[in-house]
């Protein structure tokens, strides 16, 4: 009977899984599918603990012990994070999946172990365990080391023979778990310990030499890896909702990756083993050189106030800024007046998927009023003024005319096009590729330097004053 209902309970989880990813795809919705696939996972959670024969009341301590501890710990890290902090609390977040598949696959391995003392271990389950192990250690180590580097505790370090050792570390952990599985050597423990340790090896120097600005999309292949490592958890244990959830994860890390290397147009491989993009704010690489144009608040105030369409893209920098509310405030005020103003936004804005779009909704601009790259470009023709704030690399025309840039041919909004341009941002410094923009030199564009947050707060003022 507790069986039957577990069942039913895992599949009101598994739709849960279901509805609350396919809400996430939109803004409006998404808060509330955040909420749906968390009541999926509560509800999956309290049924194994009290309707799963395989639980003794006597583990309650560690079970609760554990919940406890990790509510908190979530609670207060969600509750603290930066939005611009976001891609480094996914990455953990991410490798804690990975490390529970991981271990998962030893304690299963224990139990095999003892079960079939002197015999060879049944091949099916190996193959399960052996992946939960290798995809689970191998992502749990990878997010880590790519949280280290994305707080900045951790350099881009690559060794001149880096892909032929991955290479070579890849063969020997595939070559001695086929060994295990389908050999079943004597000393099993030695082998299964081994690919271990290899496989968290090759997790750090999978991850170590990708540029700065491909670790978002490293994080996303290694969020595809944890669904895929957790599915197997799924297999082992004959796991409904354990399983559906890991092939969500691992199919829409996938198809997310995917999305982001399109974005930028470049290939994968490009993203693994490219480098591109250093530390943030590197030395320029390129001099686009010629003179700048600076500007003031007040000679913005005058052009804002007498143009009749207004664009505003925000990048990087907003949310550095945490700008993102008086931009809504400076947006109302000249609507109010009469302009017609609307967010351009970039696929990959920010340093993650959806950034901009997560920022500005918190601020409670209007979803139609975000509007996507290929939808704005053609009306940057049309416009009076473009208000680049703290945007950067998606601005940058040299990815449409110099084939030597690294963003050469990653689709940019086409700002240039509109009568004037005028960049917010607090120096000359370049943007997450390192690279410097030739925007800035252009004629129509003016510079106007400062925090994103104070510059936009005296233009609101400047504003009311005329
Ligand atoms: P960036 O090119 O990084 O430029 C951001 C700019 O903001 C910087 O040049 C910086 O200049 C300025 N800034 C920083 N703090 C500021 C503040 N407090 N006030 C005002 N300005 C400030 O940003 P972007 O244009 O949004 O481009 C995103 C980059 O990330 C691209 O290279 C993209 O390929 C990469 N990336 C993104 C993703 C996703 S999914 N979003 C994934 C992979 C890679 P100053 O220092 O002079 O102020």
């Amino acid at each position: 009977m507790n069986n039957h209902i577990l069942q039913i309970i895992y599949l009101i989880g598994s739709l849960s899984f279901i509805v609350g990813l396919k809400m996430l795809s939109k803004p409006n919705t998404a808060r509330k599918g955040n909420l749906v696939a968390a009541f999926g996972m509560a509800i999956a959670i309290i049924g194994t603990i009290f309707l799963y024969e395989g639980i003794k009341s006597s583990n309650y301590i560690w079970i609760f012990g554990g919940l406890i501890i990790g509510s908190i710990l979530g609670t207060v890290s969600a509750k603290k994070v930066k939005m611009t902090q976001m891609p480094e609390m996914v990455s953990l977040f991410n490798g804690m999946g990975g490390a529970c598949a991981m271990l998962i696959s030893a304690v299963e391995f224990n139990h095999l172990k003892h079960k079939y003392l002197n015999e060879a271990l049944p091949q099916g389950q190996m193959i399960i365990i052996m992946l939960g192990l290798i995809i689970g250690s191998i992502s749990f180590v990878g997010s880590i080391v790519a949280w280290g580097k994305l707080s900045g505790r951790l350099g881009d370090k690559t060794l001149g023979i880096q892909q032929v050792i991955n290479i070579g570390l890849l063969t020997l952990i595939l070559g001695l778990a086929a060994y295990m599985i389908f050999w079943s050597p004597s000393e099993n423990d030695l082998y299964f310990y081994s690919i271990w340790a290899i496989s968290a090896l090759y997790g750090v120097l999978f991850v170590m030499p990708i540029g700065g600005a491909d670790m978002p999309v490293v994080i996303s292949l290694l969020n595809s890896f944890t669904g895929v490592a957790a599915a197997m958890g799924g297999f082992l244990y004959d796991n409904k909702v354990m399983l559906v959830g890991g092939i969500l994860v691992g199919s829409a890390g996938t198809i997310l990756t995917v999305v982001m290397c399109k974005a930028m147009n470049r290939s994968l491989t490009n993203v693994l083993i490219g480098n591109f993009g250093g530390n943030n704010n590197a030395n320029t690489t390129t001099a686009a050189g010629g003179t700048i144009r600076e500007i003031n608040t007040g000679d913005t105030a005058i052009l804002l106030k007498y143009a009749s369409k207004v664009i505003i893209v925000p990048g990087y920098g907003l949310a550095v800024a945490q700008a993102q509310h008086v931009c809504h405030e400076l947006e109302e005020l000249l609507e109010n007046e009469g302009i017609n103003v609307k967010y351009a936004i970039h696929p990959v804005a920010g340093r993650m998927p959806g950034h901009m779009n997560v920022l500005l909704a918190e601020s409670n601009v209007s979803y139609d009023k975000l509007i996507e790259m290929e939808n704005i470009n053609p009306e940057f023709a049309t416009t009076d003024v473009v208000l680049v704030v703290g945007a950067n690399d998606v601005v940058n025309p040299a990815a449409k005319t110099d084939p030597s840039s690294p963003i050469y041919g990653m689709p940019i909004l086409d700002v240039e096009n509109a009568k004037s341009i005028i960049v917010m941002k607090r120096s000359m410094k370049a943007g997450y590729a390192g690279i410097e923009n030739e925007l800035f030199y252009q004629p129509k564009t003016s510079m106007l330097f400062g925090d994103a947050k104070n510059t936009l707060t005296k233009l609101i003022a400047e504003v009311k004053t005329l």
